[in-house]
């Protein structure tokens, strides 16, 4: 027999609380298949065994970090919406130094990094600009995510086939990857090394990141309730400096969450960009 529903709110509302992902009783099977699987990494046999150990013992530790982990959905790929990133190639690197002429340098900031297709695709474009661009000041890449198991793959920078062929081109496979022995791509040194990654908590301060000229937080909102989204986007504007820029989901708007930013529309793409 499953868990009750009961149980599985018990870990539901931790999930909710520690962070923002919301588990409705629709999904509950959902977060008892992830239950089980957790049993297995905790040398359990059952959802029911892990509900005993949160209760007794609380949820700590590597417990903590495997709920959390299992709880996130980490669906991602190389240049997810083109439209995005022939915009970040074509308006958006190019505005840092229009916007901001004497900076020594300029960051960008991947709030929901997952396993570092995003970043990466960022930071192929980044180099491809600066390329163009020898004189152009350095352009720093912060990714961050809350899941372990997210962070250790986007250090790692190898990829599967089927991963591959989710949005990168023929050209740049070529040009920035080489194939190990299994069969996997694993991503040049030199456009790896363009990104830093930190574990993040999107709930929590973003006081020790600094501030960003361009920051992406896409595909993330849609799993937090309405009060969360807009918390997290106020705070993120505030790590954004003036006349900067925020990036969100196809699905996701900042459209009344805040009045700190102007809605733009270039290369097909929307985005925002912080009021002076
Ligand atoms: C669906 S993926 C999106 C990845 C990428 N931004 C994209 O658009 O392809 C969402 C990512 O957000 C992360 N995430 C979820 N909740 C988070 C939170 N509270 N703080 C930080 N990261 C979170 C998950 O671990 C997951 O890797």
């Amino acid at each position: 027999m499953g868990l009750s529903d009961a149980k599985l709110k018990y870990f539901a509302d931790y999930v909710k609380k520690e962070i923002g992902i919301i588990y409705g009783p629709e999904v509950y099977f959902q977060l008892e298949q992830r239950l089980e699987k957790i049993a297995t990494y905790l040398g359990l046999t059952s959802a029911e065994d892990v509900y005993h150990k949160a209760v007794v013992e609380g949820i700590v530790g590597d417990f903590k970090q495997y709920l959390l982990d299992i709880a996130t959905n980490n669906e991602t790929s190389f240049f997810r919406d083109p439209k995005v990133f022939d915009a970040i190639q074509q308006f958006l690197l190019p505005a840092l130094q229009k916007d901001h002429p004497h900076a020594f340098s300029y960051r960008i900031w991947c709030a929901a990094a997952s396993f570092g297709q995003e970043p990466y695709s960022v930071a192929m474009l980044v180099h491809e600009f600066l390329k163009k661009n020898p004189n152009h000041p350095r352009i720093e890449i912060i990714a961050t995510d809350i899941a372990d198991h997210a962070l250790k793959r986007c250090k790692e920078a190898r990829f599967s086939q089927l991963e591959i062929q989710r949005g990168l081109s023929a050209i740049r496979l070529v040009q920035y990857f080489t194939k190990d022995e299994e069969g996997y791509w694993l991503l040049n040194p030199e456009i790896k090394k363009l990104v830093d990654f930190k574990k993040q908590n999107l709930l929590d301060s973003f006081g020790s990141l600094g501030t960003f000229n361009l920051v992406l937080c896409r595909h993330v909102l849609i799993y937090q309730d309405a009060e969360k989204k807009k918390e997290i986007v106020q705070r993120m504007e505030r790590s954004i400096v003036s006349k900067g820029y925020l990036v969100l989901g196809g699905s996701e708007s900042a459209m009344g969450l805040s009045t700190e930013l102007n809605q733009l529309a270039e290369y097909g793409a929307i985005f925002y960009q912080k009021k002076t």
